[in-house]
């Protein structure tokens, strides 16, 4: 019975035993009514103290799979389990619209991945090697040693109140004015996105975006069954004449907006685009969802307000941010501000889908923020990300035959071919030569970007920007010359 039995290190030894047994018995190679060795017995037979036997007995007796009887021994109870027919279900045709929807659009399964050895542009996460792990561990026993057990309860669906005041001044300091206006924290922009879409959207309606835009947001936008209008970028933004258009045909719901190192093309939109842009969206009286996602990395020392700072008093903008692409994203910590009536809503939307954003991890988050120690990690990552993004432009106009890069920064750089390429195809002789990074299609709404892709440099450095850069441009150059 013991054959393969091995104790592993780190997990005490009566849980494995006991695991061990339930198995057995689950799988009905112990069946019921079967005697089980003494304790003495069975701590030779495993090679295990008597202890850990009595204790590993006790607990599976607590789940009801044995039972001792004094005087005769411990037996395996009767259980019913894998006992019944057993019912196969075909799925695919119990699967909603909306389960294979999600599945189509979801890139993780249908884009390339990555594999050991490649170089990788595909991601815009932020490099882990840049995160103060340590003083984050310090921030975590900190609070933890003060708040631990109030932690570890139910919170509040609005979010942890010390965070929720922390991001208050932290926005303030943005210029946006706080009168009248709420917040809550979400599960990242993702959800502040999604409840968003969810309190002011309904199938069928139009809303209006930058094309191309993230890909999550589209995820999003055509999951809530949302028309599309995607309206074309330009260097410093948005088309404003392609947008009134757009805004003419009068029937959207809502205008979502990236101003700010803009995903996919790494655009800042310039102060005087944001002012028309402004006063032509107040003639439509639209809500507009600004997701200000990348602006702390500010590349360039001038400040560009957010939108919700240059529009004044009004409540038609609601303003997403999430610190996902310079700092912890697996805390899944983002937030909306907005119109405190429109706060209430998206807070009950909020409750009925999750409860709250865990505390635990909003408590660390805001403990390690207000340390001191954000202002100055956010200090260095600016200028490694600088950096970074000075070099893969550099070495992209050197070694990629581009129409044009596009971006004044961001974790990447966006990459426009002439027409005649097909950015897929290069991703595919790219993947040969084990280089991979995102097609530029994912991020269109209408199905445009084939001659274009994202370069994702956030976690690669020089030497293999240089050497992923120049297979790229021999790709290129390749297909070109066919
Ligand atoms: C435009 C944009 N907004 C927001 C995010 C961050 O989303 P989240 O906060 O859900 O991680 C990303 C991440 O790639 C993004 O590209």
């Amino acid at each position: 019975m013991f054959a393969e039995w091995r104790l592993k290190r780190g997990v005490p030894a009566y849980l494995q035993l006991k695991d061990y047994l339930k198995e057995m018995i689950l799988e009905g190679v112990l069946a019921p009514g079967v005697k089980l060795p003494s304790t003495r017995e069975l701590s030779r037979l495993a090679g295990v103290s008597r202890n850990t036997v009595i204790l590993a007995y006790q607990f599976l007796e607590d789940d009801g799979l044995i039972e001792t009887v004094r005087g005769r021994g411990t037996f395996v109870t009767r259980i019913t389990t894998g006992r019944g027919a057993g019912v196969t279900l075909h799925w695919p045709e119990l699967l909603t619209d909306h389960a294979v929807l999600a599945t189509e659009l979801d890139i993780e399964k249908t884009e390339p991945r990555w594999q050991k050895g490649m170089i990788s542009f595909k991601s815009i996460a932020p490099d882990p090697e840049l995160f103060e792990a340590e003083e984050f561990k310090k921030a975590f026993l900190r609070r933890f040693a003060l708040e631990g057990k109030k932690l570890l309860n139910y919170g509040y669906a609005q979010g942890y109140r010390d965070l929720l005041n922390y991001l208050r001044n932290y926005l303030k300091g943005k210029g946006v004015p706080m009168a009248g206006k709420d917040l809550l924290i979400t599960n990242g922009f993702t959800e502040a996105f999604d409840i968003t879409l969810t309190a002011l959207t309904r199938p069928g309606v139009r809303i209006i975006c930058e094309n191309p835009t993230h890909n999550t947001a589209i995820k999003i936008m055509r999951l809530h069954g949302l028309e599309i209008t995607g309206v074309r970028m330009e260097e410093d933004g948005i088309d404003l004449e392609e947008l009134e258009k757009a805004l003419a045909g009068g029937d959207a719901a809502a205008v979502f907006l990236i101003p700010s190192y803009h995903n996919p093309t790494g655009v800042v939109m310039s102060p005087e685009k944001r002012v028309a842009l402004l006063k032509l969206l107040a003639a439509y009286r639209l809500p507009v969802i600004e997701d200000g996602f990348n602006e702390e990395l500010r590349y360039s020392g001038s400040h560009v307000a957010p939108l919700a700072a240059l529009a004044g008093r009004g409540n038609n903008i609601i303003y997403t941010g999430s610190f996902s692409k310079i700092l912890f994203p697996g805390l899944r910590i983002g937030w909306v501000l907005a119109d405190q009536e429109l706060i209430s809503y998206l807070e009950s939307i909020k409750r009925s889908r999750n409860i709250h954003t865990s505390f635990l991890d909003q408590a660390l988050l805001y403990e390690y923020l207000q340390s001191g120690r954000f202002e100055r990690y956010l200090k260095n990552a600016r200028r490694v990300y600088r950096e970074r993004h000075k070099t893969a432009v550099e070495l992209a106009k050197r070694y990629i035959p581009a129409k044009r890069i596009w971006g004044q920064g961001g974790l990447h750089v966006f990459i426009e071919l002439p027409e005649e390429l097909n950015a897929r195809q290069v991703l595919a002789e790219s993947l040969k030569r084990n280089v991979i990074f995102m097609p530029g299609d994912i991020f269109y709404t209408d199905g445009g970007g084939h001659n274009t892709f994202r370069l994702g440099i956030s976690r690669v450095n020089r030497d293999q920007m240089e050497e992923g850069f120049k297979i790229i441009g021999e790709v290129i150059n390749g297909l070109k010359a066919k």
